[in-house]
């Protein structure tokens, strides 16, 4: 593979006043357009990414697009206007360049290109972080996807450290970037590592170092503690939240406020339940009515990382499927702390 030349002296880390770019991660299942639109609304999410759409051999058409990011028709931004990226996920250069060109047709404006997807049946049929094992493939897919839309339209990329282990992280990274992706976001782990913590942030500083793109750094970013050490290791001034943003849904606004030197009053949980009533409203008629309120449970699963009174929530309705009584549930989560459960004292969210 042609490496292009690439700075050997450490490049500065941003200077730290600067307010740092907020990504929302891609969650397949779990960040619909709905929940992009919920978070984009919160604030503090720069930019959003959808779930994957997977490519295999096939022209896929329109109505797959939209279907996975209906935010297409409305200028690809969710609805308070934050810019969404279309991703894609597939190990055949040609086809994923066809799908890409559909894409930005039907109306993509940005396209993020899956390399990190650890899932069998994925990894099986030759997508997502199966790819880290040949950097030349990623590069050829960078390439042949850049190639394939207008100029005007960025092709990021998303990683892992590697397949099996993390020796290969530098070769992917700079083969994104010999391929034409505009920026790299870095999940700092291998495909062998799933979700264990911890995140390995000292790899993504030293991508940064060696690359002349923007790297966004991705893992493990719970609190806004983690934010700060993960700055200071990395030197980034790009930041994507997965599920650490379902867990503290105003994580983003968080940092902005640390960043211009405001007080900031994180959410309270009963402000946190109205938000989640919100999407529970908007999207309780879409499924059979025996999922009805799996969403919020899936949701609440997150939540509980960040919020005690999460779990109590979940425990009375994880039996539930009955529109009533989630109703019922909800308004008593909705009521401020002290007309609530005075005895409750609320938790620092920002601690650890
Ligand atoms: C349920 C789930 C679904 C995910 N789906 C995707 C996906 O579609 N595309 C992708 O690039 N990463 C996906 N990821 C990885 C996340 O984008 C992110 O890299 C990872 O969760 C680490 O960030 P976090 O610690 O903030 O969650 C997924 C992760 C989870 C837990």
């Amino acid at each position: 593979m042609q490496h292009p030349q690439y700075p050997r002296q450490s490049k500065p880390a941003q200077a730290t006043p600067v307010r740092p770019t907020i990504y929302q991660a891609p969650m397949e299942g779990v960040i619909d357009h709905h929940v992009r639109a919920l978070l984009s609304r919160i604030g503090g999410v720069d930019i959003c990414v959808t779930e994957f759409v997977r490519v295999t051999h096939t022209r896929l058409p329109r109505r797959v697009f939209t279907r996975l990011c209906p935010e297409l028709d409305q200028g690809a931004t969710t609805p308070n206007g934050t810019p969404v990226k279309l991703q894609l996920l597939g190990g055949n250069p040609k086809a994923m360049a066809y799908n890409a060109a559909k894409a930005v047709e039907v109306g993509a404006k940005s396209i993020d290109l899956n390399f990190g997807c650890p899932a069998k049946s994925v990894n099986n049929s030759d997508g997502g972080a199966c790819l880290l094992q040949s950097p030349s493939r990623v590069e050829d897919i960078v390439a042949a996807v850049r190639n394939a839309v207008p100029a005007e339209i960025p092709v990021s990329a998303k990683i892992r450290l590697g397949y099996q282990d993390r020796s290969s992280y530098l070769d992917n990274a700079r083969a994104a970037e010999a391929g034409g992706a505009s920026e790299l976001a870095v999940h700092a782990r291998s495909k062998v590592d799933g979700y264990r913590p911890p995140a390995y942030w000292e790899y993504i500083g030293e991508i940064r170092e060696q690359l002349g793109i923007r790297v966004i750094a991705n893992g493990d970013l719970w609190t806004l503690d983690d934010f700060k050490r993960c700055r200071e290791v990395t030197g980034c001034d790009a930041f994507m939240f997965g599920r650490s943003l379902l867990a503290r849904p105003d994580i983003g606004l968080q940092i902005q406020a640390l960043s211009d030197g405001r007080d900031y009053q994180p959410l309270q949980w009963h402000q946190v339940a109205a938000l989640l009533y919100d999407y529970y409203s908007t999207t309780q008629d879409l499924y059979p009515a025996k999922y009805l309120g799996n969403r919020i449970k899936q949701w609440l699963a997150y939540l509980k990382l960040s919020y005690p009174e999460a779990t109590i929530f979940f425990e009375r309705i994880k039996r539930h499927r009955d529109r009533e009584l989630l109703e019922q549930a909800f308004a008593e989560q909705m009521q401020p702390a002290d007309s609530h459960h005075a005895d409750f004292p609320h938790t620092d969210i920002n601690a650890a």
